[in-house]
């Protein structure tokens, strides 16, 4: 059954203040291109935006955007249009052909935001909304010059997935929409504004910035960000901006990223927004990276110095197929942007550095899929790859789940289909829906039609998407790599080798990470220092390996890592990094008070989305 193409019903939002309407009198089922996404309250099915014309100006005194977005309109049906909103103040709206006054009112939701409704007129094609940011915005994160790279000046960075981009412009905020957009961003003299659109690659005299993003987008791509920023080229269609005093780090870092983008073509086809730049943000940024086209957000813990941590780059530019041209169409169908994005990334990888490069990656993906799995629970519903967020928060669905175990199953499909083939299915796949939105159902339907019906024995897919944990009969990654770091590993656990006889000194990123990880708990105090000693953990700059350090210093309660501790909670804001390094504080009695200490002090830094989840974690109350 295909329930999500067609449907009666407005797409109201189960939180609304209005009950919906049912359809009483029978009306006829209405084609419809827009998925029903119970986390926007908008009615795309009745009055769509297609294109919208931003103008703001940024102000770093008040923490405040200012401005006008006008709307062009797609009317289906009645004299509607609803948009979602969090925290804006809005001012005025005006019909924007004759600058007549249009009624509109705010209804109340929850705390993800409420909606804005505007009554248009029987003509009326766009729609001109003066408004104003809140200093609170979820989205937006405005950071003092101390906490930025270079320290100098300050910096602004939005961050729209999931359901944030309401908190900074009236949108119909679900992942079903598409529009395309421009804008004119004005700033303080000295700094530079860039966004998901076509950039600048110089500072304007004036300080206004223009911009255009001719290919429809989701929402939750739209993105701006501000602060004193320089650009170097990568290659033809590549390049980076970053602070001035971490650009060449950032280029040799980003070296390989033209490589990638042809490699990700010659894999699944033609890339579709011209340019693919990078922007090094301040190391408050919650994630490791977000996928805005044409420019892609990622946070400066994966500068290690030695180009170890760049298959998050991989990972980001595979969105620009999976994710920003085929998208997801609701928050449950997550699984179809993270876990095809890390089926692709992983082969991109394997394209530039090989295969074993590449199963390194993989089994780290399994022991996070392993761990995450075991923390929700064999039998939870949200180990399913199609979730079910109905009144929750989206961020709640959004774990290793989607990612890992939604690569597995690809990796499975292309097991028993052969690479060849899978691999032509697939970039059949981008062509056909690039530029709309996917369902876990419609998708099903594809692939059944297109890969499994040529099939002598149909596969068990269901079991995959609709149930909880892992098939049986799941993918194994393996790597000889790993496997000579398990030797090393007990020996020195064992006592039966020194720290200054493992190979240490050879081991890639993923060598260490696989080594730490799997150290028992109830290492001897003298045992830690020798391998400190030994390798300087504590003073390590690769913060994949330092997180994966200081848990053990957590655990062992080895003291001398913890003022490196402290200070890598205070600078460091992305959520991976720090939530499991504060929930293993919490977990100690002993150190939880050091913990909300330290918390009370850099809470201020982080984002939003990093401060929801600890708040939670440290019990925090405001
Ligand atoms: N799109 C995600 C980030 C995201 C997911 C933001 C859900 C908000 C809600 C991005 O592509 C991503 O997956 N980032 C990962 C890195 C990746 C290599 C697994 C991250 O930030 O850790
Ligand atoms: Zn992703």
């Amino acid at each position: 059954m295909n329930n999500t193409l067609f449907f009666a019903l407005a797409a109201f939002s189960a939180a609304c203040a209005s009950p919906p309407e049912p359809n009483q009198n029978q009306e006829p089922v209405i084609m419809n291109k827009y998925a029903t996404d119970t986390h926007s309250f908008s009615r795309p099915n009745e009055v769509a935006i297609t294109h919208l014309d931003l103008d703001l100006t940024v102000d770093f005194e008040t923490h405040t955007l200012t401005g006008t977005a006008l709307y062009q309109l797609e009317r289906t049906k009645g004299q509607k249009l609803v948009l979602d909103v969090r925290d804006l103040e809005i001012i005025r709206v005006k019909d924007a052909e004759n600058d007549s006054v249009l009624a509109h009112q705010v209804i109340k939701g929850d705390k993800h935001g409420d909606a804005l409704e505007i009554e248009l007129a029987e003509n009326t094609q766009s729609v001109q909304i003066s408004y104003r940011t809140s200093p609170e915005a979820a989205a937006l994160l405005w950071i003092e010059p101390a906490q930025t790279l270079d320290g100098k000046a300050p910096f602004l960075f939005t961050q729209g997935q999931a359901i944030l981009t309401r908190s900074w412009i009236p949108i119909q905020d679900s992942p079903a929409i598409r529009l395309t957009y421009g804008a004119r961003i004005s700033v303080p003299d000295g700094l530079m504004a860039v966004m998901s659109a076509t950039n600048p690659t110089t500072k304007s005299d004036s300080s206004i910035y223009h911009f255009d993003m001719p290919q429809p987008i989701t929402p939750y791509l739209m993105a701006l960000a501000v602060g004193d920023l320089a650009f170097e080229s990568l290659g033809a269609r590549t390049g980076v901006y970053a602070e001035p005093g971490m650009l060449a780090k950032a280029a040799y870092e980003f070296a390989d990223v033209e490589k990638m983008l042809i490699a990700a073509e010659e894999l699944y086809g033609p890339y579709a927004w011209e340019r693919y730049d990078l922007l090094v943000l301040p190391p408050s940024f919650p994630f490791g990276g977000m996928e805005n086209p044409r420019l892609t957000f990622a946070t400066p813990t994966i500068i290690a110095g030695d180009r170890s941590l760049t298959s998050l780059v991989a990972h980001e530019l595979a969105h620009s197929w999976s994710g920003n041209l085929v998208t997801n169409a609701t928050w449950d169908d997550f699984w179809l942007n993270e876990g095809f994005t890390v089926y692709f990334e992983k082969r991109i990888m394997e394209s530039l550095y090989g295969r074993e490069y590449a199963e390194m990656l993989n089994v780290l993906g399994y022991q996070d899929v392993q761990h995450t799995i075991d923390r929700l629970g064999a039998n939870s519903p949200d180990t399913h790859l199609k979730l079910a967020l109905d009144g929750r928060d989206p961020d709640d669905g959004m774990t290793d789940i989607a990612y890992e175990k939604g690569y597995l199953f690809l990796r499975w499909l292309e097991e028993l289909i052969g690479r060849e083939r899978f691999d032509a299915f697939l970039k059949e796949y981008f062509a056909t829906f690039a530029f709309q939105t996917m369902t876990t159902d419609k998708f099903v339907d594809y692939l059944e039609t297109n890969l499994l019906s040529e099939m002598e024995t149909r596969p068990d897919i269901e079991s995959w998407i609709f149930k909880p944990g892992l098939p049986a009969n799941h993918p194994r990654a393996s790597s000889s790599l790993f496997d000579a770091v398990d030797l090393a590993r007990s020996a020195w656990v064992q006592g039966k080798m020194s720290a200054a006889a493992l190979p240490g000194a050879q081991w890639s990123t993923h060598e260490w990470l696989h080594f730490l990880r799997k150290l028992p708990a109830g290492l001897r105090g003298e045992q830690l220092t020798a391998l400190d000693n030994q390798f300087k953990l504590t003073q390590t700059g690769n913060s994949e390996i330092a997180t994966a350090w200081f848990l053990i210093a957590i655990a062992n309660d080895y003291e001398p890592a913890f003022p490196a501790l402290e200070s890598f909670l205070e600078r460091v804001g992305r959520r991976k990094f720090v939530q499991p390094l504060y929930e293993a504080l919490a977990a100690r009695p002993d150190r939880v008070e050091w913990a909300k200490g330290v918390y009370a002090k850099s809470r201020g830094n982080y984002h939003a989305v990093t401060v929801e989840t600890l708040d939670e974690v440290m019990d925090w109350e405001g």
